[in-house]
């Protein structure tokens, strides 16, 4: 019995696999059998955004299309683990694979292959539609409040570490939402927007200082919801009285954002990072543990996260106290915890993790690396971290920016050096936003 295999995505389905999977038909005969190594949503999201469907989803959509015998899981980007196991007699694959970063897997299959006399099969690449033709096309249909809110649990689960980067208006949304890089046969993009409250006052000329009221916040949500898909994260401060924290984690989740960060503070708001140069004050354990659960009674759904953040090391206490905190604000229904501080080296915040790791009902680790910036994803991931959070990059960018160009214009007294030197191309600024012509 001649056996194929497989392996793919499949989560938008189109064309061009529907071609691979009729030349599979074909090779497997009447009594053949199509074994479909079905990535899973880890091994996708090692190399490129997570798929839009679950993999249980996917894997419904797949094993009902004609000829699928089975569908396994693939875990990883690498075919051999499930070819040395079912040592199939053909795996078919698109031939654009036969160049550039993915020759090298290919290879390695064939030599795979010939150790029981199996061989590889290139299939004309199906021209006219491709996967990133589609995703492009979703991205501009937009999401839905479930969809998107959910988005976060999903990347948690499957990512090593998720980033997310902070915007403070569309504009900057939008930047979250499309910018890419692609290295080593692997595409990076950020996988969820900070809505920050320093960046989103700092934005309207206003200190953080928590004058900038939810319903007034929340229209600034509203322009990113409108131009993104990603997963949102919003920074409530310290999430005001209970009875108003309870109305915004209703109006957040119901709007699609996925986690609320409140921290654990009282009084005035101050920014953390100026630390103890002001008056910052802690709330009580007993009544900061309160507010995570009357924030957790007010959700509908089981997706929406409240992450409670510690601000004993911002506040100069010792590792204990952090520590002490994040048992408490665990065991009172907290979804993951963010940890913050001000120190210019990652030793704190390192030997802080190596302490919270142990904890039994352990949730996901959030850091902000504003003042450690030196420290790389790679670091923060072999110590357990879950999640970086960028909070403020795009707009301290945008600043001085801004300050070369107006200082040009004031120097030559026109602005053509400004703008052939430091400004976009007019056309392509009047273009940017879809739906501008
Ligand atoms: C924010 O981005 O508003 C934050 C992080 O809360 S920090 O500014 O470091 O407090
Ligand atoms: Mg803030």
């Amino acid at each position: 019995m001649v056996k194929v295999y497989i392996g793919m995505s499949a989560d938008l389905l189109h064309p061009g696999h529907l071609n691979i999977i009729s030349w599979a038909r074909q090779y497997a005969g009447s009594d053949g059998e199509i074994v479909v190594g079905l990535l899973t949503d880890k091994a996708i999201a090692s190399y490129k955004r997570l798929p839009y469907m679950t993999y249980e989803q996917r894997k419904v959509v797949i094993e009902n299309v004609k000829g699928i015998t089975r569908v396994i899981p693939q875990e990883t980007l690498d075919y051999v683990p499930n070819l040395e196991k079912e040592k199939p007699d053909y795996v078919l694959h698109g031939d654009d694979w036969k160049t550039g970063i993915q020759a090298q897997t290919r290879q390695r299959i064939v030599d795979v292959m010939s150790n029981w006399g199996g061989q590889v099969i290139d299939i004309p690449y199906t021209q006219g539609i491709s996967s990133t033709q589609l995703n492009k096309v979703l991205k501009e249909i937009g999401t839905t409040p479930d969809i998107r809110r959910l988005r976060l649990k999903r990347l948690i689960e499957n990512k090593n570490i998720v980033t997310i980067c902070e915007a403070h208006n569309g504009l900057s949304g939008l930047i979250v939402e499309h910018t890419s890089v692609n290295k080593d046969g692997k595409r990076k993009e950020f996988d969820g927007i900070w809505i920050s409250s320093l960046t989103q006052s700092a934005a309207k000329a206003k200190p953080d200082i928590g004058y900038l009221d939810t319903p007034s916040r929340m229209t600034v949500l509203d322009d990113i919801l409108d131009v993104t898909t990603k997963p949102i994260i919003y920074d409530a401060d310290n999430g005001g009285p209970i009875e108003h924290f309870i109305f915004t984690v209703r109006s957040l989740e119901r709007l699609g954002v996925s986690a609320v960060i409140i921290e654990d503070k009282i009084g005035l708001k101050k920014n953390s990072l100026f630390g103890t140069e002001v008056e910052q004050c802690q709330d009580s354990i007993e009544d900061f543990c309160a507010k995570i659960k009357a924030g957790k009674s007010a959700c509908v759904t089981d997706h929406f996260m409240i992450i409670a953040r510690i601000e004993s090391l911002i506040l100069e206490k010792s590792q204990e106290d952090a520590l002490t905190r994040a048992r408490a604000y665990l065991d009172a229904g907290a979804d993951g915890i963010m940890i913050h501080s001000r120190q210019k080296t990652f030793d704190e915040i390192k030997s802080f993790c190596s302490e919270y790791n142990k904890i039994l009902n352990r949730r996901p680790l959030v850091v902000v690396p504003s003042t450690y910036a030196q420290v790389t994803e790679e670091e923060l991931a072999e110590n357990g971290i879950n999640m970086v959070i960028y909070a403020n990059q795009l707009l301290r960018s945008a600043y001085p920016a801004m300050v070369k160009t107006a200082e040009s214009i004031l120097l030559h007294h026109r602005a053509k050096e400004a703008s052939d030197e430091y400004c976009m191309n007019i056309k392509d600024i009047i273009t940017l936003i879809p739906g501008a012509k």
